[in-house]
This record gives C-alpha cells, sequence and structure tokens, in this order.
C-alpha cells in the first residue's frame, strides 16, 4: 500500500498537538510565506499545484482565490467549511480530529494570500471531538504567535474563530453557510454574486473545504511540482477516500488521486463481506449517480468518474451489495434529502417529499405502474436549472441512475406487490 503522502493522519484517537505538529514540518510554511513570500505569489503557486476543492465541486481552488478583489479596501474573509453532512462521508473529520494544526495553518496561508484579516471554521454541530481539538489547537497557535497580531512579525494580523452549526445538511452550501454565520436563516443565496466578490457581510470571502485547505502548508513546502505528481492522472494531488457498505474493512485511506474504485474496494477495504455481492456504489456520498460493476476499472479522479456518467464528490464510497434493496436504499437517501430541504424553492420542498412517498409506497409493496414514470419525471423536475441551489439536483443522481441500472428491481416491487429483499430477511 502506498503510504499516506501529505497529511499527517495518525491512528490513536488524540490529535498533534503543537509540539508534534511542529516536529513532521508543521509552520514551516507559514514561516516561509511570512519571511518574504507575497499573497500573489502563494496564489500563483496553487493555482501552478491545479489543486482542485475536495468539498465536492472541484472547483479549481487557485482559481477561486484569484476572483478576491485585493485592491478593495476593507475586511475579508476566509471559511473553513467544515460543515461536513453528505451522507457516507468522513474524510474531513478524521483530519479535524487527528491534525487540527494542519487546517490551521492552511487557513492561515490561505487567508494570507486573499488577505483576509478574519477567518472561521464553520463546524458541524455534531463533531465534539473535532470541536475539542480545534480549541485547544486555536488557544496553541494565539501562543506560539501564529495568529493574531503581527504573526512571526511579519506585519499580517489574522484572528480565526470557531463557529459550530446548527446540523442542518443546507448551512454546508457555501451561502447558507454565510447566511447562518451572519446569524440569518440557513437559505442559500443567489449566485452571482459569488462570495468571493460579496459574502459574509457582503464582502470578499473564501469559503474552502477542510481537506483544500489541509493540502496548502504541503504544496508551500514542496512545490506545485511535487503536488502534481503525486497523482495517477492529470487531476493533482492526493484524495482522502473512504468505503462504507458491506465490505471487510470500511475505513478512510489518503491515496493518490486516480486509485481506481475495484483497488479501493478490494485492496484497501478488503473486499465485500462473505455471502454478498458488489452490485454500486455512490463515489462520492450521496448526492452522486451510481456506478456498477462495467466501472470498477474507473480512474476515481474528478475526469473518469464524470466520463464514466457520475462525480467523484466527495470520493467516498457507499456501497450497494446484492442483499440491499436498492429502493429501499435510494428511499432512505432520498428521506435524508427531503427532510434537508431549506423549503426556499417550491421544485424542492414539494418535490423531494412527494419522491420520498413515492419510494416509501414501492418499498411497501404499494407502488403502481405510473409510479415510475412520476419518479422519471422528478429527476428531470428537480434537476439542474430548476432549483435554486444543488441540494434537489444531487438529490436526483442516486435516483435517476437507480432507475437506469437498477430499473427492473423497481419494477418488480410494483408487478409482484412486494419487496423481495425484505421477504428474504434482508433490507
Ligand atoms: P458549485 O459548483 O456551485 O461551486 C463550487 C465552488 O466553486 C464554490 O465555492 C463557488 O463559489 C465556486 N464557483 C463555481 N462557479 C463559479 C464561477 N463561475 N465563478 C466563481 N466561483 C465559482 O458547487 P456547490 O453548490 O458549492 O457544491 C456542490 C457540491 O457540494 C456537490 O458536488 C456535493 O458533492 C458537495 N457537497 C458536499 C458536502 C460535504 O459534506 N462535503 C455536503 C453537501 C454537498
Amino acid at each position: 500500500m502506498e503510504k499516506p503522502l501529505t497529511h499527517h493522519i495518525r491512528d490513536d484517537k488524540r490529535p498533534l498537538d503543537l509540539k508534534e505538529y511542529e516536529k513532521v514540518g508543521g509552520y514551516e510554511a507559514l514561516r516561509k510565506v511570512m519571511k518574504g513570500m507575497s499573497p500573489k505569489a502563494v496564489q500563483d503557486l496553487v493555482k501552478e499545484s491545479n489543486l482542485r476543492g475536495r468539498g465536492g465541486a472541484g472547483f479549481a481552488t487557485g482559481l477561486k482565490w484569484s476572483f478576491v478583489p485585493m485592491d478593495v479596501p476593507g475586511p475579508k474573509y476566509l471559511i473553513a467549511n467544515a460543515d461536513e453532512m453528505e451522507p457516507g462521508t468522513f474524510k474531513d473529520r478524521i483530519l479535524l480530529e487527528s491534525t487540527p494544526h494542519q487546517l490551521i495553518e492552511g487557513m492561515i496561508l490561505s487567508a494570507y494570500a486573499i488577505q483576509a484579516d478574519h477567518s472561521f471554521v464553520f463546524l458541524r454541530w455534531a463533531y465534539k471531538t473535532a470541536a475539542q481539538a480545534i480549541t485547544q489547537a486555536l488557544r496553541e497557535a494565539y501562543e506560539a504567535g501564529y495568529l493574531g497580531k503581527n504573526i512571526l512579525g511579519s506585519g499580517y494580523n489574522l484572528e480565526m474563530h470557531l463557529h459550530t452549526g446548527v446540523g442542518r445538511y443546507m448551512c454546508g452550501e457555501e451561502t447558507a453557510l454565510l447566511n447562518s454565520l451572519e446569524g440569518k436563516r440557513a437559505t442559500p443565496r443567489a449566485k452571482p454574486p459569488f462570495p468571493q466578490i460579496s459574502g459574509l457581510f457582503g464582502k470578499p470571502t473564501i469559503v474552502n473545504n477542510v481537506e483544500t485547505l489541509c493540502n496548502i502548508p504541503h504544496i508551500v513546502n514542496k512545490g506545485s511540482d511535487w503536488f502534481r505528481t503525486l497523482s495517477r492522472t492529470t487531476d493533482t494531488g492526493t484524495k482522502i477516500y473512504g468505503v462504507s457498505g458491506k465490505v471487510k474493512k470500511p475505513g478512510a485511506w489518503e491515496l493518490p488521486l486516480g486509485v481506481t474504485m475495484r483497488e479501493l474496494i478490494e485492496e484497501y477495504a478488503g473486499g465485500m463481506q462473505d455471502g454478498v455481492k458488489f452490485r454500486g456504489a455512490l463515489p462520492g456520498g450521496a448526492s452522486t449517480d451510481f456506478l456498477v460493476e462495467e466501472h470498477l476499472d474507473v480512474k476515481m479522479d474528478y475526469t473518469h468518474v464524470a466520463q464514466a456518467g457520475s462525480r467523484l464528490g466527495t470520493g467516498t464510497l457507499i456501497i450497494l451489495d446484492d442483499k440491499t434493496c436498492p429502493v429501499g436504499f435510494v428511499q432512505n437517501m432520498e428521506h435524508f434529502f427531503a427532510q434537508e430541504s431549506c423549503g426556499f424553492c417550491t421544485p424542492c420542498r414539494e418535490g423531494l417529499p412527494w419522491v420520498d412517498k413515492i419510494l416509501a409506497s414501492l418499498d411497501l409493496g404499494e407502488g403502481r405502474e405510473e409510479d415510475l414514470k412520476l419518479l422519471d419525471f422528478h429527476t428531470k423536475y428537480l434537476g439542474p436549472g430548476n432549483t435554486f441551489c444543488a441540494l434537489a439536483p444531487g438529490a436526483m443522481e442516486p435516483l435517476q441512475s437507480a432507475l437506469k441500472y437498477f430499473r427492473k428491481d423497481f419494477e418488480q416491487h410494483v408487478h409482484d406487490h412486494r419487496c423481495p429483499w425484505k421477504e428474504n430477511g434482508h433490507r
């Protein structure tokens, strides 16, 4: 197995404290930048590295930073999106709990690159252990002079705050996150203007995912060429991949971008459990399209997964096996999305509960012929361009691909008026 390549992920439950982090090269990147790298030079380095956002959308990080107007006076903000709530996704949690200083250093460097003076960790409410680790690490970073006024004598000032969310999926959407941070209801805002121009309190703001930010110290230390060579494909760097479902060893591993789904399942997750077979997988959390057996050798990067008809998303696979009903599996997801709709736009507010109800009736053996057509209709009606944000289109991805790959199972529920899996003692 290839060794973890960048992140300082440890196996025990204790986070790396300041001394331990410094021992493995922690805050060297910050010293290097504060000694004489300009904000523009940091931006250019990250652009050259071709780092893409690890939150799910894969937008180019350096490009995003470059949209911040540097000549406008007044406050600017940098926010770490640590509101990890995508079902099946637990990669940021590992970074937050095991190496909080790596995130803090990444945030200081990123804030410096856009000349932000305030920064926030917007943390998922349920991540209590991470909250403790970050609180302790912030204290240590302030005491060491890595945060606050005149950082390492450079004249650069940065304050950093921990803000815990309220446990809503919607708060992870960057503009809903901004509203939530401002103390308003967490509904999304219209884009454009993008937060880079008008974000928190109407000021230029960058929102980056935790894993994205954790890459920055390493890119600064080792360079963009090094970062580009880490992956197996043209999408650069590493990824924290995860596998959940009926595999022998569910877990998460930092690996070069471009490992195949087969390697992840068979080599890292130990293969499927005895007596169950692989049927499909959502490659990047619940809001991605199923990949199936024919895709097992697809390289798990942004480009190849998109070519296969899905998205890399968060890179954390949720496996569907042959002892689990695909209708029930998808209903579970749609129930979650229906609950988490913020209710702001009509198609999402009304459509998702309808989809949830149709799937529940299929599951109970009460489905009708026309229900499959209704589900097909919703995958378009709630698709891209018809809703205010990406929540409902994301929710339609597992459904539309399940209707494509597992349609016979849906039809069987209608024709037989029962769920065959339940009868066989499975679910
Ligand atoms: P998006 O593609 O609209 O935006 C991604 C980022 O790129 C944003 O920061 C946005 O400001 C920037 N951006 C995009 N187009 C731009 C443009 N033309 N000009 C300037 N900046 C631009 O995607 P969104 O809605 O932010 O995120 C959706 C993704 O989030 C989904 O792919 C899903 O996989 C993921 N997700 C992850 C969760 C998690 O827990 N990690 C939870 C929920 C969703």
